[in-house]
């Protein structure tokens, strides 16, 4: 038996979602996890910074200031992966990608040391510091450094949440 037209498979129409990479998760088009993802890079980097002076100065005050800017760097980093994931999971372009999933992967263990490198801080800031705070500070900034790379790759070159 023959198939009607409207019964024949079209690989062009049904991969055409997969063309599909803009954001939803946005306001006016601009995506939020662009928004959201400057603050965690710049708390986690700050963490490392108020190590180092910690190191050099010996001022009880750094500890201080890496232990809140740790719980931020973890609580951002958090509310920023859940913007990135729903993007992800939702926009078919974007989950048909494997360089998505990369970024996820990579994210992920990004977010595992902000959370540890935040969770050894309590109740203890100042004795956390040398030498295990200081090296996951430095862990988590190089996988800042490599994730958030990775995420202007995912725009800039795979095009991924712009409009085609
Ligand atoms: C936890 C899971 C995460 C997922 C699933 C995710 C997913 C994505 C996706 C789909 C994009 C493309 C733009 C968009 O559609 O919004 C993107 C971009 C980006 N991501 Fe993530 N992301 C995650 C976490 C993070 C974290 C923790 C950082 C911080 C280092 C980060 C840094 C970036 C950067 C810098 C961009 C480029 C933004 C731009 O220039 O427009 N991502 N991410």
């Amino acid at each position: 038996m023959t198939k009607r037209p409207h019964e024949l498979n079209d690989p062009v129409e049904e991969n055409r979602a997969l063309q599909e990479t803009e954001s939803r998760i946005a306001i006016a088009g601009h995506p939020l996890h662009a928004m959201l993802v400057a603050f965690p890079i710049a708390l986690t980097l700050s963490v490392l910074g108020a190590d180092l002076f910690y190191w050099w100065t010996g001022d009880p005050f750094w500890p201080r200031v890496a232990g809140w800017a740790a719980f931020g760097a973890f609580l951002m980093g958090v509310v920023a992966g859940v913007t990135g994931t729903a993007e992800l999971l939702i926009v078919p372009g974007i989950r048909n990608r494997s360089a998505s999933w990369t970024h996820f992967i990579l994210a992920v263990m990004l977010l595992s040391v902000m959370g540890a490198n935040w969770a050894i801080r309590i109740g203890a800031p100042e004795a956390a510091v040398l030498p295990l705070g200081l090296m996951l500070s430095v862990l988590a900034a190089g996988l800042t450094v490599v994730t958030g790379w990775h995420g202007g790759k995912l725009v800039f070159d795979y095009q991924i949440g712009t409009r085609r």
